[in-house]
């Protein structure tokens, strides 16, 4: 089987991009983590990547300061560099341009805590609880110029309990977002090559 070459791009601790890593690392998935690349010099998932042997850079966005845009010609560079395929954003926390998203147009995902079209942006566990929701969850879905607006590829569903805080909604959830997210990479993955096939 072909295997889609594949970046996951991380800002922090990296609990998502493992979980891809402990099922994407088998020969049976169809994507091929090939880079895990950074905007942070401290992101903690950086060395778990380099446990599991896969390629890691950091670009710090620090320098480019408001030109966002330089910043994502740099990650661009590196990502053609590794011949990549398919970005997936796991906890990378810089809103990305037109232009970068242009570049990957149907070709790089995200997973956001809420269940989409709910919620898009920040502080989405507070938001649900406070609207009175039932339940909560996450979402994976393609990236497009829109925040948190593209067509959605798989979603999890937690109930919110009275009890509940952003806190430990959110710690309920995440597991969920671990076991979503290795089935979105693939089904996303699968979908793009049967579009190169076509
Ligand atoms: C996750 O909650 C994800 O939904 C959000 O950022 C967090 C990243 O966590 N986009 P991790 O770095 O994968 O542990």
């Amino acid at each position: 089987m072909r295997r889609l070459r594949t970046a996951i791009l991380i800002s922090g601790r990296g609990s998502n991009m493992q979980a891809i890593l402990d099922a994407a690392c088998s020969t049976a998935h169809p994507a091929e983590p090939v880079l895990v690349l950074t905007n942070r010099p401290d992101a903690a998932g950086l060395i778990i990547a380099e446990t599991y042997g896969v390629a890691t850079t950091c670009i710090d966005h620090k320098p480019y300061g408001k030109d966002r845009e330089a910043f994502e010609r740099a990650m661009q560079a590196v990502l053609e560099e590794h011949n990549v395929e398919m970005v997936v954003l796991a906890g990378f926390m810089r809103i990305l341009t037109p232009w970068f998203v242009g570049q990957w147009s149907e070709r790089m995902i995200n997973i956001h805590p809420s269940l989409l079209p709910k919620y898009p942006g920040l502080h989405t566990h507070q938001r649900a609880i406070d609207a009175g929701d039932a339940d909560a969850g996450c979402s994976v879905h393609w990236v497009t110029e829109g925040v948190d607006q593209g067509r959605v590829i798989a979603q999890a569903r937690v109930t919110i309990e009275p009890e509940d805080t952003a806190e430990t909604l959110a710690a309920r959830i995440l597991p969920e977002e671990h076991a979503l997210y290795p089935i979105a990479v693939e089904r996303a993955a699968l979908e793009i090559l049967q579009r190169q096939k076509a």
